[in-house]
């Protein structure tokens, strides 16, 4: 297959279920993905965000890069977590946006050595009112950024975010690994 010019030839590979995986080598955050078996988008999208205690805070880029596509940073804010969907038009930290309507699983946990957070997420398969989007078969890529410098009030959704300082990219997929159907994707993203 053709990878795109830039992109570092990390093809992730699917893990347990359709929950597709990738760990960014730096920091250690692993990125998970799964979405439902559809044509096209729009469609919700799974993510399980997993990062060493000593990350501050994660993001994922649906569109492949950090700009002008839905972002959503996650933290530990004590002991739960907290997400924060956003959006950059330059390369500065990103503002929020409403474009986006992310809920917070049950399933998401911090303890001494990591926190994870659970996400589904309305709108980050299509934006630009649907003129974007990511497909919902074969390559795609997402961006992702990570640092350890403190964010300037954790309980605060719109809390100011620090530089990428640990790593930022971007990583290539292939979303027909991530396809579930439709009662395994209500699974994953209702679980009891
Ligand atoms: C984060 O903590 C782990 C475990 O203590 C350590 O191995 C790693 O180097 C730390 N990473 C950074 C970027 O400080
Ligand atoms: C969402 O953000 C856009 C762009 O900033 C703004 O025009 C719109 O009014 C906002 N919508 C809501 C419901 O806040
Ligand atoms: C802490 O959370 C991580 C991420 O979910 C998990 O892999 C690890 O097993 C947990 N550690 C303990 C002691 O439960
Ligand atoms: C994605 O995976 C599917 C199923 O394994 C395969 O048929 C397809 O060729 C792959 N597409 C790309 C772009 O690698
Ligand atoms: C962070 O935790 C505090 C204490 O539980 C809570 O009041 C606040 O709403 C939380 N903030 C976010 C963004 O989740
Ligand atoms: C933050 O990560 C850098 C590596 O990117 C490391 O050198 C530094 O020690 C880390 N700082 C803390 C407070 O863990």
């Amino acid at each position: 297959m053709r990878l795109l010019a830039g992109t570092v030839a990390l093809l992730a590979t699917a893990v347990s279920g359709d929950v597709l995986s990738w760990t960014e080598s730096v920091s250690g955050v692993q990125y998970n993905v799964a979405i439902p078996e559809t044509a096209a988008a729009p469609f919700d999208i799974y993510t399980s965000i997993v990062s060493p205690i000593n990350m501050t805070w994660a993001a994922l880029a649906f569109g492949g890069c950090m700009l002008r596509s839905p972002i959503l940073v996650a933290w530990a804010n004590g002991t739960n977590v907290a997400v924060s969907p956003r959006w950059a038009t330059a390369y500065h930290p990103p503002a929020a946006y409403n474009g986006t309507t992310t809920t917070v699983l049950k399933t998401s946990t911090v303890n001494a050595t990591h926190w994870k957070a659970d996400i589904v997420c309305t709108g980050c398969s299509a934006w630009f009112g649907g003129a974007a989007s990511i497909p919902a078969l074969g390559s795609t890529v997402f961006g992702y950024g990570v640092s350890n410098h403190s964010l300037g009030n954790p309980a605060l959704l719109s809390t100011s975010i620090p530089y990428h300082n640990v790593a930022k990219g971007h990583w290539e997929l292939n979303i027909t690994a991530a396809r579930n159907s439709a009662s395994d994707f209500t699974k994953l993203t209702t679980p009891a």
